[in-house]
């Protein structure tokens, strides 16, 4: 099943069930604009026939920013270096999708042009931020007259990655950045309407998402969520992790939204997001990706057993941009080292 063609409603001819998963790389050049080098980076896993890449996260607006040298879809001249992009992958008849970022309190001054970074509460995450060896900043809540300023940044990165001639965006829901900072209850200690009960903690990511389904329409929007997520050796799932799902996914059914991506950030898949999926998928019968390293043999089985419609892969798709010639042939995959990170091959 895997390796077949499949015709999705939405998604259309895809050539099989193969996602590249978002990654973060960080060789934007310094007006935070993709490169030829990224263009073909990416027409690389097109042209070996990953069927679908979901971008690396992309920053809507500069104050969501957190990271250093990743690109941006928010000027003109940014939403342009993304035309390289799409166009080199469509060249090899593959489908992209931009991965929609703000970082929320995961960021630093350093990072958003000198002001606090914005989150649901004015907690600090803890531990140090690698990407400037000091400590995260310390964020500012957002008002709530302010919360549909963020959405206009997320609906303005939605058409610019349209402009870009994207298939689509993914709204990246997941891993303790921004959204994630509203469901989580050990960080949002909101008052208002988006704190508290879990239909609070719920609605900034339910009106998000209504907004850019509403601009661009099913086919173009996919979410992606982490209920369950790898943390130093261990996982953590979301305080009330039941509750919230079944509240969460029948409202996102109900909107009309139609794909999603269940990630676990980089722990165990069946200790983490292969659990969340087996507890949601009686509430949701479309489109539902998911993975983290799985062997082909267990991608196989968990798409047979219906839990998943495709399968993610990040870093063995990293280290072998031959990664679906490799499945084809019963090859054996090489290992993501740390090294390679540090060229875009
Ligand atoms: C180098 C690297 C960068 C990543 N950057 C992102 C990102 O920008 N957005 C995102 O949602 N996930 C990101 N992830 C997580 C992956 O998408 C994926 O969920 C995770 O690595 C588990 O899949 P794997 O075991 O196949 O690598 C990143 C992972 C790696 C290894």
């Amino acid at each position: 099943m895997l390796l077949e063609l499949f015709d999705h409603p939405l998604l259309g001819n895809l050539k099989n069930r193969v996602v590249m998963s978002a990654m973060t790389r960080s060789f934007a050049d310094q007006n935070h604009c993709v490169t030829a080098a990224s263009a073909e980076y990416y027409a690389r896993r097109a042209a070996d026939g990953v069927a679908l890449i979901l971008t690396e996260g992309t920053i809507v607006h500069p104050t969501g920013d957190g990271y250093n040298d990743v690109p941006y879809i928010y000027t003109p001249e940014q939403t342009e270096s993304w035309k390289q992009v799409t166009q080199r992958v469509h060249e090899e008849g593959s489908k992209i999708f931009c991965q929609l970022w703000h970082c929320g309190r995961i960021s630093h001054e350093d990072f958003t042009g000198g002001v606090p970074p914005v989150s649901s509460s004015n907690k600090q995450a803890g531990g140090i931020n690698r990407q400037n060896g000091k400590p995260y900043g310390v964020p500012r809540a957002l008002e709530t007259e302010e919360i549909p300023e963020i959405y206009e940044m997320f609906r303005q990165g939605a058409l610019n990655a349209i402009a870009a001639n994207f298939d689509g965006v993914q709204l990246h829901l997941a891993h303790g950045y921004l959204a994630d900072q509203f469901f989580d209850a050990a960080i949002n200690d909101r008052t208002d309407q988006y704190g508290g009960a879990v239909e609070n903690r719920c609605r900034f990511a339910l009106e998000l998402t209504e907004i850019i389904l509403r601009e661009l329409g099913a086919e173009k929007v996919m979410v992606r969520l982490s209920p369950s997520r790898g943390l130093g050796d261990g996982f953590y799932d979301w305080p009330d992790l039941d509750d919230m799902l079944a509240y969460l996914i029948p409202e996102f059914e109900g909107m009309g939204l139609r794909m999603l991506d269940i990630s676990c950030a980089r722990a165990d898949y069946y200790q983490t997001s292969g659990r969340i999926i087996r507890q949601i998928r009686p509430m949701w019968p479309h489109l539902i990706m998911g993975g983290a390293s799985l062997l082909p043999g267990q991608a196989e089985s968990e798409l047979q057993e219906g839990y998943l419609d495709m399968v993610t892969w990040a870093r063995f798709i990293l280290a072998n941009p031959d990664f679906v010639t490799r499945l084809r042939e019963g090859k054996p995959l090489i290992p993501m080292e740390s090294e390679m990170l540090k060229t875009l091959v």
